[in-house]
């Protein structure tokens, strides 16, 4: 497989927290199925570089730095918090920097976390289309974990370990994997008339 940049980013503006301990078991994951090279982001460390700026020329070399590194993923995994039914301002205000074809073509994978299972689909409704603005190719499964679905800050459902695992899988077939399962053609022509 070719040389992969995975670049994270968790957009909660807290530590501890929830949707750190998930961005990071899904990076693990996608390293595990890609050998792709990791980098890490943490709103509460890139804030100082990129909050202040309500531009992109009016950021320092940090924060141009910061942003540079995200457009240059091959793979953009992004988790967020639920705020408001929504992902977090701050987040947000991260992608407003980032140049608007510069991850066209990209894979993309997609997480959050929140109180309840009530806005479990705020990777569907809010991030996903934020992704494809992007262009980017956002794999199929997406992660939502609520409070309850965590012990403390550790992650304690198989039902989550599972989806896990699918995105892991799904972005190794996109991104070329050997262990990708080839299309199955033959079924297709057994099944015509
Ligand atoms: C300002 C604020 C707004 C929130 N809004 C929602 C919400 O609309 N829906 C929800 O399910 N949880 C909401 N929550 C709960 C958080 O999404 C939840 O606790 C999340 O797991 C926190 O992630 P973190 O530990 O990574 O910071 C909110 C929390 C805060 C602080």
């Amino acid at each position: 497989m070719r040389d992969l940049k995975l670049v994270s980013l968790n957009g909660s503006p807290r530590a501890p927290s929830r949707t750190e301990t998930l961005v990071q078991a899904l990076g693990a994951a996608i390293v595990a199925k890609t050998g792709a090279r990791w980098r890490h982001l943490r709103l509460t460390d890139i804030a100082p570089h990129v909050m202040p700026a309500l531009m992109r020329d009016a950021l320092g070399p940090v924060g141009e730095a910061i942003i540079a590194n995200i457009e240059e993923a091959d793979i953009v995994l992004i988790g967020t918090p639920v705020y408001r039914a929504s992902f977090t301002g701050a987040l947000k205000h991260v992608f407003d920097l980032v140049h608007y074809d510069a991850l066209r073509g990209r894979i993309a994978v997609l997480a959050a976390t929140g109180g309840n299972r009530h806005h479990g689909l705020v990777t569907e409704h809010q991030l996903r289309p934020l992704l494809s603005f992007f262009g980017t190719f956002t794999v199929p499964t997406t992660v939502y974990a609520e409070v309850a679905d965590f012990n403390e800050y550790a992650i304690a459902s198989s039902v989550i370990y599972d989806r896990i695992t699918q995105v892991a899988a799904e972005v190794g077939r996109l991104a070329g994997s050997p262990t990708a399962r080839p299309h199955p053609t033959e079924l297709f022509e057994e099944a015509l008339p």
